[in-house]
């Protein structure tokens, strides 16, 4: 991690940085540069010369201030994939919040990471930068005085996971661009590694902390040690049930963390990742080296589950929280009862693929999301006609064909909304709200109907910010619109969102109030039609 800490002068400039919580400086410097992972050289985004780019360290409620300087040829965005910047939107860079960085030009992110713990990743949002890097862990601790509900590990290791093209970005994007779907991924990355080029060291009879994110672009993953158990710990800043699994799926854009003991014989061990529900199969292995190993790895790595549905729903169901840990404050998690509070409306998503115009393109509610050269929150702020509609996506399925349009939903803060995320394709899909942690109350197999209610969860599920949503099945959210804001809804299948399989949720306060959203940031980039306007009133 590189923190440099600037000037008292840059600080007064912030004014946004909430005064009596610490500030934590990063100054990353994005370039191109040759990486290999699977061996053959390609072209990578690197954060300071690092692929994958540094990990972010963090406590609850420190504010982060990170200058982006974009060395690269093209425009760039960072995300931050689970921070919930609290009345804060501006800060999401992604397409419709933030103008792209320019080739040259930097940008000074300012975030707070408000009531939070957890593991989390920052990944480059713009075109198919994924593709070629630029993500790295983000962790938030807990304040001191707050108690974990676990001893503290040995080592605390970030665990970057996805599939990989050999392809570099542009020439993945040039195909979607030209209406085609992507190909099969080449392999599967841990820490921009291929085949065993990962390697954690470990004491023997110690306990350490894994915390994985799938970063990948489409697959579900599945994680295992050989020979050892995983205690699951948390996902995505909740503390769960301290469940122990012989191996864990993440599915893409999901975050979790979990507790290995070293309890066997000093040797080295695999850690194997491995595609879920494709055929074929995708598979590496990392290093679990013990510090005092008399023996390398050697034979198959133990297998996994491979097309099973069923094991990977019943594993879904077991990750609970854990109602009496602490979350990031000092209550236990299970005090605030999401399942007593009735909702006022429910929301159905229904993911499809179709050719429109002759390409290629992924919708949801039939729409398939183009961008706009205005973001969506400038033209907002500044009142620029034209640029979205709100209601151009139905808050239901209307079986229409597939059409293009810059989708905007509309919802009012402090609602509590039930939303339904409809999978009737054969593949695994993955959605994710930007600003926000939602309960996942229920998940199942055929056609939601409001019949299934009386299976949902309504005491201990997980609060998470990413979820899947298995083949021909659904997936039921409870989530309480308390950030103003106009935030991304995305598919994580990568190709998919590229592709149009997202909107933005506008989450609208009437009341013109700081208290509610803070005003637009003095640095923040205008372009489109919102180029040469003023920040703030003078
Ligand atoms: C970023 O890195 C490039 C390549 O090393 C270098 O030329 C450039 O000066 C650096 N920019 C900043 C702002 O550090
Ligand atoms: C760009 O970086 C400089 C310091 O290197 C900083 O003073 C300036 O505010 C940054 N620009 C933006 C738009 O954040
Ligand atoms: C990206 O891939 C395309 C197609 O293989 C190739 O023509 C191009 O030179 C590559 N670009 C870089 C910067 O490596
Ligand atoms: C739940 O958290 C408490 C700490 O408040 C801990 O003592 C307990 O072991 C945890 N229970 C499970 C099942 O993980
Ligand atoms: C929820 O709705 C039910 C039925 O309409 C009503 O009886 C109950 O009072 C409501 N609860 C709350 C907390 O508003």
């Amino acid at each position: 991690m590189r923190v440099n800490v600037a000037s008292l002068a840059f600080l007064c400039f912030l004014s946004l940085v909430h005064g009596d919580d610490p500030s934590r400086f990063f100054n990353w410097n994005i370039t191109f540069g040759n990486i290999y992972p699977l061996g053959v050289p390609q072209q990578g985004i690197l954060v300071n010369g690092q692929f994958p780019g540094p990990d972010i360290y963090c406590v609850t409620n420190d504010n982060l201030i990170i200058n982006v300087h974009n060395s690269l040829t093209e425009p760039f965005l960072i995300s931050w994939n689970g921070i919930q910047q609290r009345r804060n939107s501006w800060e999401d860079g992604v397409y419709g919040t933030n103008c792209p960085i320019p080739p040259g030009k930097n940008f000074t992110y300012i975030l707070q990471v408000k009531d939070q713990i957890g593991s989390f990743f920052y990944f480059s949002s713009l075109d198919f930068h994924k593709a070629a890097g630029g993500f790295g862990g983000i962790r938030i601790l807990s304040r001191p005085r707050i108690p974990i509900p676990f001893s503290d590990p040995s080592g605390d290791f970030t665990v970057l996971i996805g599939d990989w093209y050999k392809a570099n970005h542009t020439a993945l994007k040039a195909r979607l661009d030209r209406g085609k779907k992507l190909p099969f991924p080449d392999g599967i990355l841990v820490n921009g590694r291929g085949p065993n080029g990962a390697s954690f060291t470990v004491d023997p009879g110690k306990t350490y902390r894994f915390r994985v994110s799938n970063v990948g672009l489409q697959n579900s993953l599945n994680i295992r040690f050989q020979g050892h158990k995983m205690k699951l710990v948390e996902v995505e800043g909740t503390h769960t049930l301290q469940n122990t699994y012989s191996s864990l799926d993440v599915h893409a854009g999901q975050s979790c963390s979990f507790l290995v003991t070293m309890d066997q014989l000093p040797q080295d061990y695999y850690i194997a990742v491995s595609t879920r529900f494709t055929d074929p199969v995708l598979i590496t292995t990392a290093v679990l080296h013990y510090s005092n190993s008399g023996r390398r790895v050697n034979g198959p790595p133990p297998g996994g589950p491979t097309i099973q549905i069923d094991w990977s729903l019943n594993q879904a169901k077991s990750i609970r929280t854990n109602l009496t840990a602490s979350g990031p404050r000092p209550n236990p998690q299970g005090s605030y009862h999401y399942g007593m509070i009735n909702t006022s409306s429910t929301i159905r998503l229904a993911n499809s693929a179709a050719l429109v115009n002759g390409k290629q393109r992924y919708a949801v509610n039939s729409v398939s999301f183009i961008p706009s050269e205005t973001p969506l929150k400038l033209a907002d702020y500044y009142k620029i006609s034209g640029v979205f509609r709100l209601g151009s996506i139905s808050d239901n399925p209307t079986g229409q064909k597939e059409y293009l349009d810059t989708s905007v939903m509309p919802a009012d803060f402090r609602a509590f909304v039930e939303i339904i995320f409809e999978n009737k394709e054969s593949i695994i899909q993955s959605w994710h709200l930007d600003g926000y942690s939602f309960w996942v109350v229920g998940m199942d197999g055929g056609q939601w109907s409001p019949a299934n209610r009386k299976e949902y969860n309504l005491r201990d599920a997980v609060a998470r910010c990413t979820t899947q949503v298995y083949p021909r099945s659904w997936t039921a959210i409870y989530v309480a619109l308390d950030n103003v804001g106009m935030w991304n809804v995305r598919s994580e299948f990568w190709a998919r969102r590229y592709l149009g399989q997202q909107f933005y949720l506008r989450v609208y306060s009437p009341v013109n109030s700081i208290r509610d959203e803070y005003p637009i940031p003095k640095n923040a980039l205008l372009c489109g039609r919102a180029a040469g306007r003023h920040t703030r009133p003078l």
